[in-house]
């Protein structure tokens, strides 16, 4: 039985408390947040104590820090509650800058708690399942991806934090990044990115953009095409959505929100043409995510996203900004 501090009382504050509350398995659960009337909303809402960061650091009881507030606000949050003996789980991306990334990753080191980050996309049912046959080798070596991920500009922020590249690190770093960091699991190290992107919608701020396509060339040699957007109308009848098509040596897998079978698997084997569509099943993603943290503590195991990989993808995700601003392919190498 774990107590757990939930730093942000903003939408993803509002998953993650759903979230272990589903679990049952919580002692207690508290809620900071400098705005009282979102703390006291989570806290009526799921039975969370509403306390101050310096009062959660104290408390000898609270042993998990889970950081939903705005990402340019994660590092110094982090480093405090792992310094504290807090293990922590961040959501993605773990930070703006790779110094300060990985000064989160050193303090957990130091401190030996667990310190994990919300890349939730490996949580979902139809990228497990991609994975899956992926690694069963069904449509074999996989040579080339494309991914989409967008709806409309996310003005929900509290003080339209995502605006501010500053804040949020625009639309590669805030949401792409789930992308990168899958495709970073399933097909290794990344070599060079060449990105663009455009300002779109009114909402962004001055100097930043909402609507981006990266090139990842990997190391295995496989292409991946990625697209990300803030950009797409209000009031469109599926406010989000995602996309992607996996092809290899064998076979291709597709899924699009936009149809109502979720995987599409066509494989040509020994000559022999395949075809195969499935619905993946339907579970909370954030839900399994929190769970398999909180496994990590209580078997005292490697949690399934630590911040090395979430500095990597970091990585990637700030390749695809420089390449946007030089128009010019970046090497990940020169992202360090
Ligand atoms: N995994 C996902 O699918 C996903 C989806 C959306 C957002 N996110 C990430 O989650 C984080 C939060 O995003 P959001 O959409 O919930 O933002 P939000 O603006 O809805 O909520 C953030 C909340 O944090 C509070 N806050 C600010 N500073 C704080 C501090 N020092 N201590 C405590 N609370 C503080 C704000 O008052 C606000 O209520 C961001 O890093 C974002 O990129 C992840």
């Amino acid at each position: 039985m774990h107590s757990i501090a939930i730093l942000g009382a903003g939408m993803m504050g509002n998953v993650h408390a759903r979230a272990y509350r589903a679990m049952g398995e919580i002692s207690s659960l508290w809620i900071i947040d400098p705005v009282e009337s979102r703390a006291k909303a989570i806290s009526e809402k799921y039975g969370a104590n509403v306390a101050s960061f310096e009062e959660v650091l104290e408390n000898g009881v609270i042993d998990i820090v889970d950081i939903c507030t705005p990402t340019f606000t994660h590092g110094e949050l982090a480093v405090r509650a792992l310094e504290a003996g807090k293990h922590v789980f961040c959501e993605k991306p773990v930070a703006l800058k790779i110094e300060e990334a990985r000064a989160m990753d050193g303090a957990a080191k130091k401190s030996g708690r667990k310190f994990m980050v919300g890349h939730v996309v490996r949580f979902f049912p139809q990228y497990i399942r991609v994975r899956e046959l992926a690694v069963a080798g069904d449509i074999g070596e996989i040579v080339m991806a494309r991914l989409y991920r967008g709806g409309s500009f996310p003005s929900h922020g509290i003080d339209n934090w995502f605006a501010d590249i500053d804040k949020s690190g625009g639309v590669f770093v805030d949401l792409s990044i789930h992308d990168f960091d899958f495709l970073r699991k399933l097909l290794g190290p990344v070599k060079t990115v060449e990105a663009r992107s455009v300002a779109l919608s009114s909402e962004r701020k001055k100097d930043s953009f909402d609507h981006g396509m990266a090139i990842l060339r990997f190391e295995s040699g496989a292409l991946a095409h990625i697209e990300g957007s803030w950009a797409e109308p209000t009031g469109m009848p599926v406010n989000f959505g995602t996309f992607y098509e996996f092809v290899g040596t064998k076979g291709m897998i597709t899924n699009s929100y936009e149809r109502e079978t979720t995987l599409r698997l066509q494989t040509s084997i020994d000559g022999k043409p395949k075809y195969s569509q499935e619905n993946t099943a339907y579970y909370d993603p954030y839900a399994e995510e929190l769970k398999s943290f909180i496994l990590s503590i209580d078997e005292d195991r490697e949690v399934p996203v630590n911040g090395q990989e979430a500095v990597e993808s970091l990585r990637v995700a700030l390749a695809a900004n420089l390449s946007a601003k030089l128009h010019r392919p970046v090497e990940l190498s020169e992202v360090f």
